[in-house]
This record gives C-alpha cells, structure tokens and sequence, in this order.
C-alpha cells in the first residue's frame, strides 16, 4: 500500500464523517411561527410573511377556513423567482384544473399564458374571481415552541395571484389573504409537506397581539406554559358542499367544522332545532369556525332562543343585570351598573356548547360573550344570520380570542383549550424575541 492509497481511504472516511454536518446545516425545522395581529377598525386578524427574491414582508388577512394563499399581484409584484403554474403540470393537478389560460396584457406575474388558474375569494365581502396559479419563495420562521428560531424558505410555495379589485374591503395595508383551510395548497398542508412536519397547526387569536404556529407544539407561553397540554378534542367535521363564493360542483368546504350537538346557557339547555345543527347532504346546516367573521352569527331561530334564555338567566337571580337598548350590530345589551369583574371577564351566564358527548363542552366566559361598548354598556357578542343561512353558527372572531385552537388535518380532529386567562395566560403571551 502506497500512501496515495491511505489519502484515498482517509478521504472516504472524512466524507463519511462530515456528511451528517452538512445535514444538519440543512436545517429542518419542527414547527414555524407568524405574528397575528388584530387591526382595530376591521376586526380583522393580520399576518405577516415573507415571499419573493429579494424578500418582501407581506400583510395578510388569515382566515382559519381559506383555500390557500393569494395575493395581489396587480400592484408592484417584484420578483426574479416567480412561476407560473404551467397547464398540465403536477401543481396544476394538485388543484383539479386541468383547463389552459390564456391572458391578454401580459407578460408579467399574474398574467401569462399557458397557465393553470384557481378562484381567489374575498371571504370577508364574498367576492371571487379568477387567478393565475403561481409558484414563489415564502420565508417564514421556525419555532422551538419558546421562542422564533432562525428563518426558513420555502422555494416553490403554491399560491395565486389575484387583481387589485379582489382587496377591497380587508384592512389597510393588507395585501391578500392567508388560507388555512383542508386543502392540499393552503399554508398548513404545504409549510407541513416542505418540512415533512405533522400536518397540525394552532392559532391563537388576540385583540392585540396573537400568535399562530404551524406543526406540533410546544405552543410556549408566558410564564412558561405549555397550552398545547390543555387541550380538549372533538372531531373536525368535513362539508360535503363547498361554501367558498364560487366552486365547482363536487368540491368540498374548506372550512373547518365541528359537531355542536346542544347549547346550554347558565346550566339549562336551550331549546333549539337540532335538525339545523348537523351538515346537510347539501352543504347547509352546522357549525364552522371562522376567523372573518367578527362575532359568533346564529341562524334566526337558534339566535332568539340563545338571547332569550341569557337575557332571562343575566336579569335573574344570580346576575340581576338590568337589560339596555341594543347596540349595532348587538341586540341584546346590559348596563354595566351591576356586572362584576372575575378572571374570566365580567360575570355574566355562561354559554356552553355541547360537543360530540356530553362531557365535552365548549364553555363561553364573559370574556369571550360580553362586548364593551361604552363606559355604560355591555353587549352580548353575537349576530342574528337571518333565516336560512348556509351554517346554522359560525363561531367567529371575538368568542376565539385568547382561546388556543390547535387543527389536526392527519385525525381530523379540533383541540382547544378555553379561555387561556384560566391558566393565567392569553395569545399575546408568545415570546417573539428570537432566542438567537
Ligand atoms: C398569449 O398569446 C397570445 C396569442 O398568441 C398573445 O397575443 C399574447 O400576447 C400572449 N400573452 C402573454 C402574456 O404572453
Ligand atoms: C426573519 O424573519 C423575520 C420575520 O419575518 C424578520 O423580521 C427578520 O428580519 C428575518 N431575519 C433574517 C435574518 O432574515
Ligand atoms: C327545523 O329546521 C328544519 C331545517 O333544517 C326545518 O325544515 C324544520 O321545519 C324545522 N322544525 C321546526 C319545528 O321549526
Ligand atoms: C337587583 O338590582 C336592582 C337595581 O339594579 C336592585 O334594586 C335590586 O335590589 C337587586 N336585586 C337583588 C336580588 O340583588
Ligand atoms: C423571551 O425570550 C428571550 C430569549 O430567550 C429571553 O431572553 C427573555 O428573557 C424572554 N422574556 C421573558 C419575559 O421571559
């Protein structure tokens, strides 16, 4: 043996030594986390992402039940590694169209030929149009469950692109919406897929400040607890029948569902039809939960039982609220005088949704029901949807605040942990200073 041989020997043993250092250079992370903030004047809840080359910081209004990602690209879409969709490719199939668009004003990001589309919807004013499906870099980043940890990119994010016209009526400065819906391309199936994580994923809203993570927990927070350990679980229900403002017949909700069963208001049940809680062959009926609508929305027969019997409960024994004239959009108001304050918002009857079993409840506090609307006063939080609504109660944005929900796409099942202030924490206690 010479001793050109024993370098070669020597070469393959150091490559066989480094390789599992270049791996872990090729960092994977275990969970991602984004900022969601409330903004003030919609109600709506905003996220922050990043996509392009060179990066830009993108506002997004989340919606828990979207279809996917879509963002205006009318406006100045700047980007050396945006991607058509072209027709007949594999991202195409993955969104069922195989048709071949052309567009007529192009070349640019959101008008190019040969392109497979998907129908961006404006959730918030049901509006929907068509739009080219593209490809881009989305950096996000990863978590330990503590703290955010080091950025991560994704480099071929599935997303459309969307006409300027498509923002009206979501928050300034907004520039689309983010999807969290079952569907293949919306965030948590495609972030899950990239870095081979669980397909879950946990939002917990805030009137200020809020947090969502994608895949498992620990969801950490302030002062160290672990809200991924308190949750409860009930079944996620699938819709049949799309309830996007347009689809294709056959298609699926992508929006999430649960089996409320009963409601039950200061320990009394109400008495309501329960052939409108459960989901029709045709799509109607049942409960979803909703990120744009602001306030839970009751179908007008479940809505006046629900207000009479807290009305009745809030004037009687107990409580002795004294009831005032409503409030836009409330019906059913209280005058502040007599409510007094406990670590789960003002005193007031609690509203309990009845699960899959009797033993699983959803259990609504004065924090999440009752709306200050003035020094003088306070409104149940819920909206009357009007006869024949497609879902019978859409739980929305004020009865999830500071409440943690975590989505388990691969069980299809909806853990939740009631008001965090209970365990003496709330959304915004997420610790956002990297740890780095
Ligand atoms: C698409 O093709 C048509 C017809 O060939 C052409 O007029 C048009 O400019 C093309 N559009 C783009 C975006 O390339
Ligand atoms: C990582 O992403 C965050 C949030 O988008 C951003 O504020 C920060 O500047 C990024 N850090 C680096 C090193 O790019
Ligand atoms: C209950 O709701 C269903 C619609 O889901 C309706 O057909 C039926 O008439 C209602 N029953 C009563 C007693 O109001
Ligand atoms: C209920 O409140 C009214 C005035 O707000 C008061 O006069 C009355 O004594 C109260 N009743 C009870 C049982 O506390
Ligand atoms: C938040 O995390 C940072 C980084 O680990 C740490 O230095 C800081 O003390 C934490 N903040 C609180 C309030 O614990």
């Amino acid at each position: 043996m010479d001793h050109s041989n024993f370098g070669r020997v020597f070469t393959i043993f150091l490559f066989l030594f480094i390789a599992p250092s270049l791996a872990q250079q090729s960092f994977r992370p275990k969970a991602l986390v984004v900022p969601v903030k409330k903004d003030p004047s919609t109600l709506q809840y905003v996220t922050q992402l990043n996509q392009r080359t060179p990066l830009v910081p993108l506002n997004l209004v989340l919606d828990i039940g979207g279809q996917f990602l879509w963002v205006d690209c009318d406006g100045s879409y700047i980007s050396s590694t945006y991607r058509p969709a072209r027709c007949h490719s594999a991202q195409c199939s993955l969104v069922g169209d195989n048709a071949c668009g052309d567009c007529f004003s192009g070349p640019r990001p959101g008008c190019n030929n040969n392109t497979c589309g998907v129908t961006p919807d404006n959730t918030v004013t049901h509006t929907a149009t068509s739009g080219e499906l593209a490809q881009d870099v989305l950096s996000l980043q990863s978590t330990n469950g503590f703290n955010p940890g080091r950025n991560v990119t994704v480099s071929r994010f599935l997303f459309s692109c969307a006409p300027s016209f498509l923002l009206q009526g979501l928050a300034n400065g907004v520039s689309g919406m983010a999807g969290l819906g079952r569907t293949k391309i919306a965030l948590p199936s495609q972030l899950a897929s990239a870095f081979s994580f669980h397909r879950k994923f946990a939002v917990c809203l805030s009137p200020g400040s809020g947090v969502a993570f994608f895949g498992d927990g620990p969801y950490v927070f302030l002062p160290n607890i672990e809200a991924s350990q308190l949750l409860t679980f009930t079944p996620l229900l699938l819709n049949p029948v799309s309830t996007a403002s347009a689809f294709f017949q056959g298609e699926h909700s992508a929006e999430y569902f649960i089996g409320v069963k009963s409601i039950r208001i200061a320990e009394k049940a109400v008495p309501v039809n329960t052939s409108l809680l459960s989901i029709k062959s045709n799509g109607v009926g049942g409960t979803k939960i909703s990120s744009v609508n602001p306030y839970t929305v009751l179908e007008a027969s479940i809505f006046k039982a629900v207000t009479e019997a807290f009305v009745k409960a809030a004037e009687g024994p107990g409580w002795n609220l004294t009831r005032v004239g409503g409030v836009t959009p409330f019906e059913v108001c209280f005058s502040t005088e007599n409510i007094l304050s406990t670590r789960l918002g003002v005193s007031v009857p609690t509203i309990e949704l009845v699960l899959h079993n009797q033993n699983t409840v959803w259990r609504i506090y004065g924090a999440n029901s009752m709306v200050s609307v003035s020094d003088k006063v306070m409104c149940l939080g819920f909206v009357n949807g009007g006869l024949n609504p497609t879902t019978s109660i859409v739980i929305g944005g004020y009865q999830l605040e500071n409440n943690l929900l975590q989505f388990d796409l691969a069980t299809s099942t909806l853990g939740f942990s009631s008001l965090l202030y209970g365990i003496r924490t709330t959304c915004s206690n997420f610790n956002f200073t990297s740890a780095a």
